[in-house]
């Protein structure tokens, strides 16, 4: 199930947010604690009004909400609202004290049971536990406990390495026997977990309406981009390790693909801080292939068992599948950076390149370049970085002060760095080269999609490659390895 949390401080403006999203959700959590103090009063009406299973939820500070009242205060109202209307469930945490469940009424003069009212009327209680900062060592321990009182437990913690992740998926198997829990996993650590909740054995995931926090994730993209409620035991995983690797595009590659080809897969973003660690998640969770994004490309290889002449050649892996129990890393940049240029390439028509920068990126551009006969010159910052790719690939090399004023000797120009991406649109670093005949002209940056020296480039009538005409081609052909088929030709990428 996806739960749509609610985050306005007024009634309409709450259910205002559930008709945004009624499709994409199926249950909502009511968060009383955000709402006006006077909206209150007629918050039991709600669950009526949404018409969805409600869960009242009335968090204190401590816990990430805004209740200044202390427990006691805050059940009493809990109750009222609660008892008048017709939510499905409530969240109570798990350190609140059994005299603050039994709670005093004006017109009775014996103390209400909150705990026996709610049974009586058929409201399950969330048993929640909170930690804002760690995943505690006796999680499993501390869920059995909450489980044995037959309400439905509830941990959100907050994993700070991959590794506290590898605990939280191994929920899944641990307790088993705890049929319905609500496990999250919140901050950017968290943002797997609460994508693949199916599999770390959460009933739900919580959803919000725009994805404004770190680790947060709307309940469209969870259901439309990545459906995660349709997850189940056939289900392939894939994804991509980073750091960072939330804002990364590639799940608006993989996922649609897979769907428009019926393929039962899901691909998610894993921030990942060692990748040692995240080997032992891709086997405990069965992951059947991964991208590799800034800063792993090179720490994935040792984990390999079998890797390409290109990731050899360029030191980096980007693409990383399983293949009969083994790893296997291919290097997409390298096709990926081709595929626009191909036809040129291979009817001869590009004999020299220029490539600006000699990072990780620029390897795989240098090799790609390299290995089909084209003479390339590398500029570079730090010069000694293009000396050495140079002499690796038997180019040449010249500083960023010595780039040519015309671009009369070069075919290809490719600019490799992060000059000239947002927010630094106003930045060219090729600004002292005049294009006085028209060239191809390739900009890895793909945000902005014209970056200043396109632009240019169009202007003076060369042909403008950007990146993420290289981003696409390199995710379809990462693609291609992961599901054995081709990209779809319908789908339509919006990045
Ligand atoms: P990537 O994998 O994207 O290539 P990288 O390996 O960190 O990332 O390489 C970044 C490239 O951008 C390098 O060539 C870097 O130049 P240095 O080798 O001198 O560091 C270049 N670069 C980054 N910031 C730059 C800047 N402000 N001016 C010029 N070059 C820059």
């Amino acid at each position: 199930m996806i739960c749509l949390t609610t985050t306005e401080n007024t009634l309409t403006k709450a259910l205002k947010q559930v008709e945004n999203n009624k499709s994409y959700i199926d249950m909502v959590e009511l968060r009383l604690d955000l709402l006006d103090e006077g909206e209150l009063a007629s918050a039991q009406i709600f669950p009526r009004l949404c018409a969805l299973p409600t869960i009242a939820t009335f968090r204190r500070v401590s816990d990430g909400g805004k209740s200044q009242l202390n427990d006691k205060s805050r059940m009493i109202k809990l109750r009222e609202i609660v008892l008048q209307g017709d939510f499905s469930y409530v969240d109570i945490e798990e350190d609140v004290k059994k005299s603050d469940l039994k709670i005093k009424c004006d017109e009775e003069s014996q103390r209400a049971d909150f705990e026996n009212e709610l049974k009586l009327k058929g409201i399950k209680i969330i048993r929640s536990f909170h930690d804002m900062e760690k995943v505690p060592a006796n999680l499993f321990a501390l869920v059995t406990k909450l489980a044995k009182k037959g309400d439905i437990p509830k941990v959100a913690v907050t994993p700070n390495t991959i590794v506290d992740v590898v605990t939280l998926f191994r929920m899944n198997e641990e307790l088993k026997d705890v049929k319905e829990k609500i496990i999250i996993g919140m901050g950017d650590f968290g943002v797997c977990t609460r994508i693949l909740y199916k599999k770390i054995g959460s009933m739900l995931t919580f959803a919000s309406e725009n994805e404004i926090a770190p680790g947060q994730l709307s309940a469209k993209s969870l259901k439309l981009l990545y459906k995660a409620d349709q997850v189940n035991n056939r289900t392939n995983i894939y994804g991509i390790i980073g750091n960072p690797v939330l804002h990364t595009a590639s799940p608006k590659i993989h996922n649609p693909g897979f769907d428009a080809i019926h393929y039962n897969a899901i691909y998610v973003p894993f921030l990942v801080d060692k990748v040692r660690a995240f080997f032992k998640l891709a086997e405990l969770i069965r992951i059947h292939g991964f991208s590799v994004t800034v800063p792993h490309k090179r720490d994935v290889l040792p984990y390999l068992g079998k890797i390409t002449r290109e990731v050899k050649q360029i030191g980096a892996c980007n693409t990383v599948t399983r293949i009969q129990g083994m790893w296997k890393g291919t290097n997409t940049d390298y096709y990926g950076f081709l595929a626009p240029i191909e036809r040129e390439i291979s009817e001869g028509k590009i004999k020299s390149a220029l490539v600006v920068g000699a990072g990780g990126a620029a390897r795989a551009v240098v090799w790609a370049l390299r290995n089909h006969h084209v003479k390339v010159t590398i500029a570079n910052r730090t010069i000694e970085k293009a000396k050495l790719l140079a002499s690796e690939t038997m180019s040449n090399y010249i500083e960023i002060d010595n780039i040519p004023k015309l671009n009369e000797n070069v075919d290809l120009v490719v600019q490799t760095t992060v000059i000239g991406m947002a927010p630094n649109e106003d930045e060219d670093i090729l600004e002292s080269l005049t294009f006085s005949k028209p060239c191809i002209v390739y900009d890895l940056v793909y945000k902005p999609r014209y970056t200043k020296l396109l632009k240019r480039a169009k202007e003076a009538n060369c042909r403008i490659i950007n990146g993420s005409d290289m981003l696409i081609a390199q995710g379809k052909l990462q693609f291609e390895s992961f599901s054995g088929y081709h990209y779809p030709h319908w789908v339509n990428i919006e990045l």
